[in-house]
């Protein structure tokens, strides 16, 4: 995705125009969890993107070879490498992104709230790290359950007194890959003339597909709408099963995590209008964090975009999503503040 020759100029472009800016032309990014399947061809797709000036590759085991195999690539970023958290603080040291793949994946028969107990230690630990070596950095959440680990990251940053909304996202990006691979079929054309936003949370029920405002259009029944939205919703769990007890979507979600990473860098750099659909705090509905289409600008996220009119069964979707997205929301909070 990232050898595109129109987006590799346009990169540049965006490199040259930084430059007389005062924001980062080139920057450091890291990949925590970058050992993981997730994590290593996340890190591939990272360094070959011409604005990462340096590829910080952190896990708790594994980060030596693949940092020493991603080397070899003749692209410009310098890729680094740390383990353990002894060089966590090597790891973050002037970070301007950072991604966060570490954790468990799914099995089968397993939600993403089932990855709680493991996931939500990490993420906090992670985030410590944060808020302590680049508190001024862009977070981007990709570790399960999304739900509550943003919760549990914007919860450790308020405790150290650095928490900034704008630059705190979960990322919800696989599952506008996913519904616009499903839409470009159903609408017999290419993806990349597809779009389809993605709300609400990132587990079962609470993704919400806004189907009726996906372009092209394309007339669909209610139940041949509610029919793709479950697919949609159940993508995730489609993976899970093929990969039968071997893990999660890992090459997709590198894949979209990459795009994502591609979009804050763009945006970091000074480029206007960025848009992403991401899961961050928010203010479009009665709940604290929710995911819309938002606009991306130097300092984060610019703006948050509202839902736009939705049909019947979106309405019904989106009444249905709240009391599981509110707990998951509520049950990372009360990680962090139990101290555990
Ligand atoms: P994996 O098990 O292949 O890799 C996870 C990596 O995290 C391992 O290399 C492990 O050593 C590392 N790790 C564990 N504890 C760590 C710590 N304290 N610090 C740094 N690294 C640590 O798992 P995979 O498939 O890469 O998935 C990672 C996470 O991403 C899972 O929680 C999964 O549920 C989530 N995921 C999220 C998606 C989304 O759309 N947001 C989609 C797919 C997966």
């Amino acid at each position: 995705a990232h050898l595109r020759p129109v987006e590799q100029s346009q990169a540049q472009g965006v490199l040259r125009q930084a430059t007389a800016m005062s924001s980062p032309s080139k920057a450091k990014v890291a990949v925590l969890g970058a050992g993981g399947g997730i994590g290593q061809p996340l890190a591939m797709l990272m360094k070959m993107n011409p604005l990462v000036a340096e590829l910080s590759l952190y896990d708790v085991v594994g980060t030596p070879g693949v940092a020493a195999d991603l080397a070899h690539i003749d692209t410009a970023a310098k890729v680094t490498c740390a383990t353990g958290p002894e060089e966590l603080s090597k790891a973050l040291y002037g970070c301007n992104l950072v991604i966060i793949p570490a954790g468990v994946p799914r099995k089968p028969g397993m939600t993403r709230d089932d990855l709680f107990n493991i996931n939500a230690g990490i993420v906090q630990g992670l985030c410590e790290g944060i808020a302590k070596y680049c508190p001024k950095a862009w977070v981007a959440i990709i570790s399960n359950p999304v739900n509550s680990t943003v919760p549990i990251a914007a919860e450790v940053f308020k405790k150290a007194g650095m928490y900034d909304p704008r630059k705190l996202m979960g990322v919800t990006k696989l599952d506008v890959c996913r519904a616009q691979a499903f839409w470009a079929e159903l609408a017999d054309t290419i993806p990349s003339k597809v779009d389809v936003p993605v709300v609400g949370g990132h587990a079962g029920v609470t993704i919400l597909p806004l189907l009726s405002q996906a372009t092209p259009k394309v007339d669909l029944s209610k139940d041949k709408a509610k029919a793709l939205m479950e697919r949609i919703q159940n993508a995730g769990t489609e993976v899970v099963n093929a990969k039968a007890g071997k893990g999660s979507a890992t090459l997709s979600m590198a894949y979209a995590a990459a795009e994502f990473g591609n979009s804050c860098l763009r945006a970091m750099a000074g480029e206007a209008n960025i848009t992403e659909c991401a899961y961050v705090d928010s203010h479009v509905t009665d709940l604290p964090y929710f995911a819309t289409k938002l606009t991306l600008g130097a300092d984060g996220v610019k703006d948050v975009g509202n839902l736009g009119r939705l049909n019947e069964l979106e309405t019904e979707g989106l009444e249905g999503l709240k009391a599981e997205l509110r707990g998951s929301i509520q049950k990372g909070i009360d990680f962090v503040a139990s101290g555990k």
